[in-house]
């Protein structure tokens, strides 16, 4: 998830017993300096190969899976013609995966909406070409993130191909987790990570059991990022401070600080409620 999957944020939820931790929608030909220490799955969201090539020979060694994007709802992937919105362009879709292919040995997946079936049929017989597994949110464009997932179109998907399919939707609780997981091969756990990497060992019960909050966040955040932002340090601070009694209130004045020194001083008195 865009601006929450940072590389502090991927690698507590790694901790926590997550199997594969993904970046937000990355365009290939960004100039900024991406930070991959923990070796991630890369999410694209592109409509051409522009910058595949070059991206790939560049970060290949710490990347663990190639993903592209055809499910982003948002206006900017509709005016930018990418996710959701490059559905019908099968042009572009087999010349991306296809140049990802040819460049990497890494797996390559795709993660695609609720959409029409001849779409669908369209899609899945390029994943068969080129891609390792597919991933499913069955929501439409149109719902974004509310509304119930269609389990129904997730089934039909899995019946069309025998490529494993992720399942993304509404995963909160292990029991919603292990139910998915009677149906499909592997489950992608989206919100309810988010400030909660610790949602990860509830499901895998081996690992180790301690909690991580924010000041853990902000510990690997400075070890890891050479380019530190406030913006981002106040971000995950509101992301790690929800839902606990008296939050809403805690998270106003949270928003209003000015720098870290003001920022730390309220968590570490928070952190006693919490
Ligand atoms: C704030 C936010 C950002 C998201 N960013 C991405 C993204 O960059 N790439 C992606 O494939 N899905 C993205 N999603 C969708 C989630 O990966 C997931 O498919 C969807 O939220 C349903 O799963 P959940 O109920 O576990 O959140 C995003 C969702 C939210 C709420």
């Amino acid at each position: 998830m865009h601006q929450i999957n940072d590389c502090a944020f991927r690698m507590l939820c790694k901790k926590s017993g997550a199997g594969l931790v993904y970046t937000g929608l990355l365009n290939p030909q960004t100039k900024e300096k991406l930070n991959l220490k923990d070796k991630p799955a890369i999410q694209f969201a592109c409509n051409s190969t522009k910058g595949l090539k070059e991206f790939i020979k560049k970060y290949d060694k710490n990347i663990s899976l190639y993903d592209l994007n055809l499910g982003c709802p948002s206006p900017h992937a509709k005016s930018s013609k990418i996710g959701y919105f490059m559905i019908n362009n099968y042009n572009a879709i087999k010349d991306i995966l296809k140049t990802i292919k040819a460049n990497t040995k890494k797996p390559l997946t795709i993660k695609i909406r609720k959409i029409p079936e001849e779409n669908l049929k369209q899609i899945i017989k390029l994943a068969e070409k080129y891609c390792d597994a597919i991933g499913v949110h069955p929501r439409t464009q149109p719902q974004g993130y509310s509304g119930e997932p269609d389990i129904e179109f997730a089934r039909k998907v899995k019946s069309l191909t025998k490529l494993p399919i992720i399942y993304s939707g509404n995963i909160k609780t292990k029991e919603e987790a292990l139910e998915k997981l009677k149906e499909f091969d592997f489950i992608m756990i989206g919100r309810a990570s988010i400030g909660n990497p610790n949602i990860f060992s509830e499901f895998a019960d081996k690992r180790q059991r301690r909690k991580f909050n924010f000041l853990d966040w902000l510990k690997l955040y400075k070890k890891t990022e050479n380019k530190q932002s406030f913006n981002q340090i106040k971000f995950q601070a509101l992301n790690f401070t929800r839902d606990f009694e008296g939050s809403a209130k805690a998270r106003d004045i949270l928003a209003k600080t000015k720098n870290e020194k003001e920022l730390l001083k309220l968590i570490k008195t928070l952190s006693k409620t919490f």
